[in-house]
This record gives structure tokens, C-alpha cells and sequence, in this order.
């Protein structure tokens, strides 16, 4: 089973903003990820448009031809514009207003009600819901409980601290969520390098991947760089058979 590679395509908006000007287009960049191969475009919609703001989000569901998913904190601000633009995906994130980047996963146990809400809703409105979780036994198991068709679990810690223990948390997450039947992605901090060890994980069927893509497009370009990525995953693939 392939590896969907989702491309967040934050940081084109980041740069951007940085100037005040109209370039670096992000939905431009979307559709370079695509004929290079992606398989979705990820954009964070955050509270304080610190990156993509609300004029992308709408571009990017006119124009992104393979599968569009917007990231949110579960706010009743997010819901009205996800129920409005209805990409194809929404992911749920915890958001802080002074974090530099999505630092941890959902509370999903002590969120539920309000999560469940925005779940039922998005549903509601035909978009697949996904739940950014730590891989945490007890938040793969509330997010099934919510209904939810994906989680995506936090590589942070794995990707900062690469070590066998954190590779195995996710291992073991991936593999119970599989088994309760969820799809499951993975992501933050993923690298050309640490990506392949998390594509041998038998279980996982999404990464989502931003800041070093972006990195790496400086010096290789855009198109380059989601190349770079997709063999990196294709050799983790080809080390579950192997
Ligand atoms: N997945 C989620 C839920 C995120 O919040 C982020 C960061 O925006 C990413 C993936 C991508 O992380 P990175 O930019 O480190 O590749």
C-alpha cells in the first residue's frame, strides 16, 4: 500500500508575509507539489494568519486538484469556514497563540465534548476528519471513539530526539489504530532522512510534510524537493518488505 505524501505548504506563506508582498504565492506552490507528484496539500489556517490566511485557504480549494486538507484548531471561527470551503480533509490541532509550531497533540480526553462537536459537524458536512494525537494508547482509543476516520500522530519527539523508544511509541500507536481501523498519518519534523524509517512502519498510509521540504526547495527547487521526498518514503516501503 502506497504512502500519500501531503505537502504543507505553510512556509511559501510564511516568506511571503515576512515582506508584505504577493510573492511567494502559496496556492502557486500547491500546484507545483502536485505536478511533482504529491498526492494533497496541507495549509494550517491559524488564528492569528500568521502564515496562510483566509484568501489562500479559498484559493487553494478552487484550485488544488487532489486532496486539500486544512488544518484547524477546533474553534467555532475554523468551523464556519471549513463547513463553508469544505476541503476534503480537516485535521484538528491543538493551537497556542506564542508556539512557533504545532507543539503537541490534541488533549482528545479532555477535549472531548468539544471535539466531538466539530467532529459531528465536519462530518456532517461530507469532510473526513483526522485528530493530530501524541501516540498515546489512550488517545488512539478516544479518537475512535469520536468516529473519527484518521489520526495523524506527532513525530516531533521521535524527529527530535530519534530514538528507538520514540520510533516504538509510534510503531505500537500506528498498529492499534490500525486495528480499531483507522487510516493513519504521521507527522512534524520529518526530514528526507528520518522520513524513512517512519515509511517502514507497516501501518502508515499519509505523511505530512512542511518545513524541510521547503528548506530543501531553496536550494534544489520546489519540484525537486517533493521528489526527493517521495523516494525517501518509496525506500522506508521498500523496507517492510525487505
Ligand atoms: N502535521 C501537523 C498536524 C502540523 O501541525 C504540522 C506543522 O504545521 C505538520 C504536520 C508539518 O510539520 P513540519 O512543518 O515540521 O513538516
Amino acid at each position: 500500500m502506497p504512502i500519500r505524501l501531503h505537502i504543507n505548504i505553510d512556509h511559501v506563506a510564511t516568506l511571503r508575509n515576512a515582506r508584505g508582498t504577493a510573492y511567494p504565492d502559496p496556492v502557486l506552490a500547491a500546484q507545483l507539489c502536485e505536478q511533482a507528484g504529491a498526492d494533497g496539500i496541507t495549509a494550517h489556517l491559524r488564528e492569528d494568519r500568521r502564515h496562510i490566511v483566509d484568501a489562500d485557504m479559498a484559493r487553494l480549494r478552487d484550485l488544488v486538484q487532489t486532496c486539500l486538507n486544512m488544518e484547524m484548531a477546533a474553534t467555532d471561527e475554523m468551523l464556519e469556514i471549513a463547513l463553508r470551503l469544505r476541503p476534503d480533509v480537516v485535521t484538528l490541532v491543538p493551537e497556542k497563540r506564542q508556539e512557533r509550531t504545532t507543539e503537541g497533540g490534541l488533549d482528545v480526553v479532555g477535549q472531548r465534548a468539544s471535539l466531538a462537536k466539530a467532529v459531528q459537524l465536519c462530518q456532517g458536512a461530507g469532510i473526513k476528519v483526522s485528530l493530530f494525537i501524541a501516540p498515546i494508547e489512550a488517545d488512539v482509543r478516544v479518537s475512535h471513539e469520536l468516529g473519527v476516520e484518521q489520526i495523524e500522530l506527532h513525530t516531533g519527539e521521535y524527529c527530535h530526539t530519534d530514538t528507538p523508544f520514540e520510533f516504538a511509541r509510534l510503531a505500537v500507536a500506528a498498529r492499534l489504530a490500525r486495528e480499531l481501523g483507522l487510516d493513519v498519518a504521521a507527522g512534524h519534523g520529518l526530514t528526507r532522512h528520518n522520513v524513512v524509517a517512519i515509511a517502514a512502519i507497516p501501518e502508515l498510509r499519509e505523511v505530512n510534510i512542511g518545513h524541510a521540504v521547503i528548506a530543501d526547495a531553496i536550494f534544489v527547487g520546489l519540484p525537486e524537493a517533493v521528489r526527493g521526498f517521495r523516494a525517501a518514503i518509496d525506500r522506508g516501503v521498500r523496507m517492510r518488505r525487505g
